[in-house]
């Protein structure tokens, strides 16, 4: 025998033993799923990057929201599907308080009254252009957007939205939404800033889901350089002072080094997006028998709990609360 005073592995020798040490917890609480709506009665539009979810009808989408809140699962994010003749460069559709996402909100208030709606604050939806803010020739123009944002924010809080979230990467968008949202009364609704969000191909099958890839150019003048991960502590100054609520950090499982710096600081809670292209890599190499996607996919969440993100949105929302209701552990 080896004289060893410190062995490892008798912390590691037995389950029980390893729960008892376990650093890091994950549980339905920890998740948010993004779902997507779109027009129709009992509709459901695959999406086939992304296997699995479909756009859904409101009252398709309630029915998900019922089985997400029965397993505990935090809130949904929801993105609308709008039909091309309602697209505009100015995004005017984002505004109609009887628009498809303002009724999607009401529908899921009024079924899951406890499950968070989290609503998405962004153009890109309802812009002809694709992108998530005006454009005036060629140039994403900042603080014209602002003002239609913060517009589109009231308007989802007047609907039922328990927090907002905009998703856009204007600068001082989360001041100007704040201020418009206290102003028409809505001190309660949160915000949920996209607050170190990068310009990531992983959103590929995100943009199939809602047709909202850019029509011309990218999305480089707003959103972060995956160069860089000093910057993105500029921005968690600028939204905490501005009065987000939580801080969001987008894609997930690569970025992992940059939750864990926003995580150092800030006190907020901090969010991670798992995004479309991290779920569709899982999805793809597991349907070719290559990695088995419910282990793979509770690892990469608890991954993104250690690194320090709080509130996990995902995908495989639904999926990882049945398995860790079943007692499953990555
Ligand atoms: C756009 C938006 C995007 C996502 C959420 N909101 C895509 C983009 O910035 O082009 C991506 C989410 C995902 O890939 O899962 N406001």
């Amino acid at each position: 025998m080896m004289t060893m005073m410190e062995r490892p592995r008798r912390n590691r020798v037995s389950a029980r033993m390893r729960d008892a040490v376990a650093e890091t917890h994950l549980s339905p609480a920890n998740l948010v799923l993004p779902a997507f709506v779109q027009e129709g009665k009992d509709a459901a539009t695959p999406i086939p990057s992304m296997p699995g979810h479909a756009r859904l009808s409101v009252d398709r989408l309630v029915g998900l929201a019922r089985e997400a809140d029965s397993l505990g699962i935090t809130g949904v994010a929801l993105f609308p599907a709008i039909a091309d003749d309602l697209k505009d460069p100015r995004g005017q559709e984002g505004v109609n308080p009887n628009g498809l996402l303002q009724r999607a909100i009401k529908a899921l208030k009024e079924a899951t009254p406890d499950l968070l709606v989290i609503t998405d604050v962004a153009l890109d939806p309802y812009s002809s252009d694709g992108h998530d803010g005006v454009v005036v020739d060629g140039e994403i123009v900042n603080d014209e957007t602002v003002a239609i944002l913060a517009a589109m924010a009231v308007v989802q809080a007047e609907a039922g939205a328990d927090m907002v979230a905009p998703s856009d990467m204007m600068d001082g968008r989360v001041g100007a939404i704040r201020d418009a949202l206290d102003d028409a009364g809505h001190t309660k609704v949160g915000i949920c800033s996209y607050c170190t969000k990068y310009a990531s191909a992983l959103y590929g099958p995100f943009r199939d889901a809602l047709d909202s890839e850019p029509r011309g150019g990218d999305k480089k003048t707003y959103q972060m350089d995956p160069r860089n991960a000093r910057e993105g502590l500029r921005e968690v100054t600028l939204d905490e002072a501005e009065g987000a609520d939580w801080l969001l950090v987008k894609p997930g499982l690569p970025y992992a080094d940059v939750i864990y710096r926003v995580r150092q600081a800030t006190a907020l809670p901090v969010a991670a997006y798992h995004v479309s292209g991290e779920y569709a890599m899982l999805k793809a190499a597991a349907e070719k028998g290559w990695l088995d996607y419910d282990k793979c996919l509770l690892e990469s969440l608890m991954c993104l709990r250690r690194a320090g993100a709080d509130i996990l949105f995902t995908y495989g929302a639904l999926e990882a609360a049945k398995l860790l209701v079943g007692g499953r552990k990555p």
